[in-house]
């Protein structure tokens, strides 16, 4: 059998070549790591679980009428995505205050913030994904003053669905990270919702105890990110039954 293509490996991903032309594979991995890559670990499960959760919130997203670059799911750890062009940006909406913008602002954690908070890093893995400006991004061409406002616009969407979802199952979406990608039609270009949302790249808290259900969970070392992950999956009604076995075999039967 021929072996696939591998086009990119990042630290929880890898992109192979699709089946038909304008298609990829993306694979999800069992690597967890935090601080640019200086703590890491490998979680059993997690990249199941990330490949279930992110097709379900980048199909819901899709039946919205926000495009994403996800097609299906294929297998366990893999699903079918568009390939699309992205944007060297991450796109961060905050609904209160943690991690980065406390240290830098002084804010406590938890604070709730005046209305949602969009912000820009430049994906640069040797910088450190470095917070830039509207002004930064037009002078230097990584999108223009159109794409920059359909890019709050589509993050404003994601936000407004991510939050009711997760408060109907009791969790509030504190903050998080989207990739926006260009799709091109001709000389016309798509805005679309690219790369992965998951556990990893949102902050969620259980709106009861404030218990942290996220990749803080690793990052902090205060409890087992695998459980936390299956928890998320669970309330949603997104259990893959082997990440299930995997983690929380009290919970099978
Ligand atoms: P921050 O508070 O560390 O800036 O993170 C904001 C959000 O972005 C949070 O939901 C976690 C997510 N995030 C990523 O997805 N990848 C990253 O590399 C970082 C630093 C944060
Ligand atoms: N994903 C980033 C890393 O590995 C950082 C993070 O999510 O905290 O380094």
């Amino acid at each position: 059998m021929a072996r696939r293509k591998k086009l990119y490996e990042g630290k929880a991903k890898i992109l192979y070549e699709g089946p038909e032309p304008g298609t990829l594979v993306q694979h999800f991995k069992d690597d967890a790591t935090a601080f640019n890559a200086e703590k890491r670990d490998v979680i059993e499960g997690k990249g199941v679980l990330n490949n279930r959760l992110s097709e379900f919130f980048m199909d819901g997203l899709n039946t919205i009428g926000v495009p994403t670059h996800f097609i299906r799911r294929i297998n366990m750890r893999e699903q079918l995505i568009r390939s699309v062009e992205i944007i060297p940006l991450e796109v961060i909406v905050r609904n209160r205050a943690a991690g980065s913008i406390c240290k830098r602002l002084g804010i406590p954690e938890g604070e709730a913030l005046p209305r949602p908070i969009v912000e820009f890093s430049f994906k640069n893995d040797e910088l450190g994904d470095p917070l830039v400006s509207e002004e930064h991004i037009i002078a230097f061409g990584w999108a223009s003053q159109q794409d920059l406002d359909d890019m709050v616009a589509l993050a404003l969407r994601v936000n407004d669905f991510l939050s009711g979802v997760m408060l109907a199952v009791g969790i509030r979406l504190i903050d998080f990270k989207i990739e926006i990608g260009r799709i091109w039609d001709g000389d016309f270009q798509r805005l679309v919702v690219a790369d992965e949302i998951s556990p990893d790249s949102c902050r969620l808290w259980d709106i009861k105890s404030g218990d942290k259900l996220d990749k803080d969970v690793f990052r902090q070392d205060i409890g087992n990110l695998a459980e936390a992950y299956t928890e998320v999956a669970r309330r949603l009604g997104v259990l893959p039954a082997m990440a299930t076995q995997m983690t929380k075999p009290h919970l099978i039967n």
